[in-house]
């Protein structure tokens, strides 16, 4: 199920929309209500694709698979029959979720980035080319599963789709009256066979707007293949060849007048709309087969995403004073990586990133559990002395190598030498929605820097310099854990927390300059396992207290509703909700900084992306890498993953540090059909 939110933001003045000249099946959405989508073609082919490669899985290993494959699953049924996992653990589709829409955002954006280019849509009978943009692709496509670079796979991956979709919509193919997949658009090796010459005339007029047999005779008998022209700028195409067609296509009004493509059940050849998208989704589980067959069945389902796990990623500080920290983060991976080694809540990655100064890296991006332990045990604490460390250039490392929404662990008891890269890095935390959590050990509680006994500045970390990683924690939803080193390995269930099945956030709050409040949160029937952290000074105290009324002080260590273990500045609460649903109170009393977040796990959660209209009668969308600009719309696409029943019925934005809250108006999907 997904919504579209439109949300009015108040920044300041500039509105661009991009003309859009889309010339493809419609890449995300229909007007219409019944034409098919790049998005959809997508979807259905890597749903069956996957459901088919898990079957396989199953029958090796003697497992029962009962899902009945054909074009009509969901994410969900698919993500379950997947699981191998049949304990009773939560099962979470985001990460399937997100990585379709990699591909299907991937996949529309060939219509923005490469608009006029033909053989990325197979115009102007450009076979050749619209075949090497697809083997090339793909070749790129098995070569970053190699790498384990799922990320620029999936990437490449949607591109690729939409050329070889394309073909089906722009060329003859189906008119040729084929019903199955032309597979030497996939075989480089392979001879196009059968192409009509530059000088074979394609196409006739249409009778006023019925184009329903302007393809000649002679091209049919003899089945050659051709594709209609495009350009929005000039009607030049070589004689009597057929043009794409539409209101866009200049070359459609010169002799031989309309086209041949089967976009939408509105274009010149929409009475083959259907028949063209129904190949399309099985040349693209073609595709997906060559793929699966080159890398193996286990990574292919880690391109396609089917992963319930997160990825257990670490920035470490490796200079001198480090050695405790870095010893702890070996112990709290190991156990990790012991402790789940097999099951489905392994890691699906595992990211080191060294940095000291003057050195970064070298990073290191493995789904072997082995090599991870390696390279976190070849760290060594040395050097570094009394300057401040390459921080903030570590963390950026590891945001470009994680998947988006990943957790990143910075672990460092110095200050950054590289501040200057606080807004790349934030840039990197808003694009990557990763979130970052600094455990940073031995802060200085006062405003000045300690001196050591020769009047030399340490390398200790001031208020000032703990600042700089509050705010990247707070700007990403993650937190800034400070504690001494010896209290460390209390602090560090955090790790092991986040990498719990289906975690979602509930409530989260930083509130700065301190001051008392009451939050609420709700707690529904789908939600286990609610873990609360607080990060504030000692004077900070709090009171929980459930929806029917019994509460709970944080001096109680172990009470009624929670109970709470203290770690530097951070206190963890495992709540037992025991079925008491409803409004649940937080009330916070503190005049200094603080943050609240409160997850659990539940297979209920969302996903968003931001999203930009194209100008023109289409009224389609394409994904928007950058910030929304001022003063303008802003448009969300919103995913509800895990659920059928629960819909949205509001969307708010809220200010990471303020009361601003800005709520969007919601429209629907307008091909309901497509949306689950
Ligand atoms: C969709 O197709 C049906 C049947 O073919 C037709 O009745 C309906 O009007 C079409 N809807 C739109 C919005 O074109
Ligand atoms: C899960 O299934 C496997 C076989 O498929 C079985 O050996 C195992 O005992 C089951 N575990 C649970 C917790 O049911
Ligand atoms: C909730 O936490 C308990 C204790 O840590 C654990 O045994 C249980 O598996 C968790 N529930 C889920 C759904 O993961
Ligand atoms: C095709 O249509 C165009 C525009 O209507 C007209 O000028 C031309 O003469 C027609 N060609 C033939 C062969 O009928
Ligand atoms: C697509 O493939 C499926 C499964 O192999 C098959 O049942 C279906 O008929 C094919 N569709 C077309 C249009 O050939
Ligand atoms: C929080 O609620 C309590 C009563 O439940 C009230 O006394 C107090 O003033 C409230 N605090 C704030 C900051 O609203
Ligand atoms: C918690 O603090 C309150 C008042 O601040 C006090 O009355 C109560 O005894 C304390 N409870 C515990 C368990 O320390
Ligand atoms: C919560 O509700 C379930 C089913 O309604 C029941 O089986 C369970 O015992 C309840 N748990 C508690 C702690 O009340
Ligand atoms: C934002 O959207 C509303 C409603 O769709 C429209 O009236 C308004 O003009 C838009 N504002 C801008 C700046 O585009
Ligand atoms: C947004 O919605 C919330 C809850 O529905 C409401 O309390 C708030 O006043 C609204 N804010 C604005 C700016 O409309």
């Amino acid at each position: 199920m997904c919504r579209i939110y439109t949300v009015q933001l108040f920044v300041a003045m500039v509105v661009l929309l991009r003309p859009s000249v889309v010339n493809s099946f419609q890449p995300l959405f229909v007007s219409d209500g019944n034409s098919t989508t790049h998005r959809h073609i997508t979807q259905t082919a890597i749903l069956r694709k996957t459901a088919e490669v898990c079957r396989d899985i199953a029958a090796s290993e003697g497992r029962e698979f009962s899902l009945t494959i054909d074009d009509t699953l969901s994410v969900s049924q698919v993500q379950m029959a997947c699981s191998s996992d049949n304990s009773s653990s939560i099962l979470s589709t985001v990460n399937f979720h997100t990585s379709i829409a990699t591909m299907f955002f991937s996949n529309a954006i060939v219509d923005v980035v490469y608009a006029l280019s033909e053989e990325h849509h197979f115009d102007d009978e450009t076979f050749k080319g619209g075949r090497d943009v697809i083997t090339t692709g793909v070749s790129a496509v098995k070569a970053s599963v190699k790498d384990e670079n799922y990320i620029a796979g999936r990437w490449t991956l949607g591109q690729v789709c939409h050329t070889l979709q394309d073909f089906y919509s722009h060329s003859n193919w189906v008119e040729l009256g084929n019903n199955a997949p032309y597979n030497s658009l996939i075989k480089p090796d392979q001879t196009l066979t059968n192409l009509a010459g530059v000088d074979v005339q394609t196409c006739k007029n249409c009778t006023g707007d019925n184009c329903k047999n302007n393809i000649l005779p002679d091209v049919l008998q003899q089945g050659l293949l051709t594709s209609g022209y495009f350009n929005i700028f000039s009607s030049e195409k070589p004689t009597g060849k057929c043009s794409h067609g539409g209101s866009f296509d200049k070359t459609s009004e010169r002799d031989p007048v309309g086209g041949i493509s089967k976009d939408k059940v509105g274009s010149s050849h929409g009475f083959l709309h259907k028949d063209a998208a129904n190949v399309a989704v099985n040349a693209t589980v073609e595709l997906l087969e060559d793929i699966r067959i080159a890398v193996g069945d286990v990574p292919f389902l880690r391109l396609m995403g089917l992963s319930q796990s997160s990825v257990l990623c670490f920035v470490i500080d490796t200079t001198g004073s480090m050695s405790d920290d870095i010893a702890e983060a070996k112990r709290v991976s190991f156990g990790i990586i012991d402790s789940k080694r097999g099951t489905p809540q392994e890691p699906s990655a595992y990211i080191l990133v060294p940095f000291n100064d003057p050195g970064v890296g070298p990073l290191t991006l493995t789904t072997n559990a082995d090599i991870f332990k390696e390279s976190i045990n070849r760290l060594t604490a040395s050097g570094g002395g009394d300057i401040p460390e390459l921080c903030l250039s570590g963390l950026q490392l590891a945001l470009t190598a994680a998947p988006s929404s990943s957790e990143i662990f910075v672990f460092t008891d110095a200050p950054a030498k590289d501040a200057h890269l606080k807004s790349t890095v934030t840039a990197l935390i808003e694009s990557s929605k990763s979130e970052v959590t600094f455990m940073l050990t031995d802060v200085l509680s006062s405003h000045r820097r300690r001196r050591s006994s020769q009047g030399v500045i340490t390398r200790a970390l001031g208020q000032s310099d703990a600042q700089l990683y509050r705010d990247l924690a707070q700007a990403s939803g993650g937190q800034s854990i400070e504690v001494t080193k010896a209290d460390l390995s209390m602090a560090t269930s955090v790790i092991e927390d986040s990498l719990a099945s289906a975690v979602v956030t509930i409530f989260q709050a930083v509130v700065n300059p301190g001051r008392n409040n009451n939050f609420t949160f709700t707690v529904d029937d789908l939600t286990q396992n609610l873990t609360a952290y607080v990060t504030g000074d000692s004077s900070l105290s709090f009171k929980l207290t459930s929806s029917t009324g019994v509460s709970q002080a944080s001096n109680e260590t172990s009470g009624p509703l929670a109970s709470i273990t203290t770690a530097g500045n951070l206190r963890r609460l495992r709540i037992r909700t025991d079925n008491e649903t409803g409004i649940w109170q937080f009330s916070v009393t503190s005049d200094s900084p603080y943050s609240v977040k409160i997850t659990g796990q539940s297979s209920v959660d969302f996903i968003y992306n931001i999203v930009e209209e194209h100008g023109g009668a289409h009224g389609d969308f394409s994904l928007k890498e950058s910030r929304p600009l001022s003063g303008g719309n802003a448009t969300l696409m919103v995913t509800m993953t895990g659920s059928n029943t629960v819909t949205v019925t509001d969307v708010s934005l809220l200010d990471d540090s303020g009361p601003t809250q800005v709520n969007g108006s919601i429209q629907a999907c307008y091909n309901f059909k497509l949306c689950n």
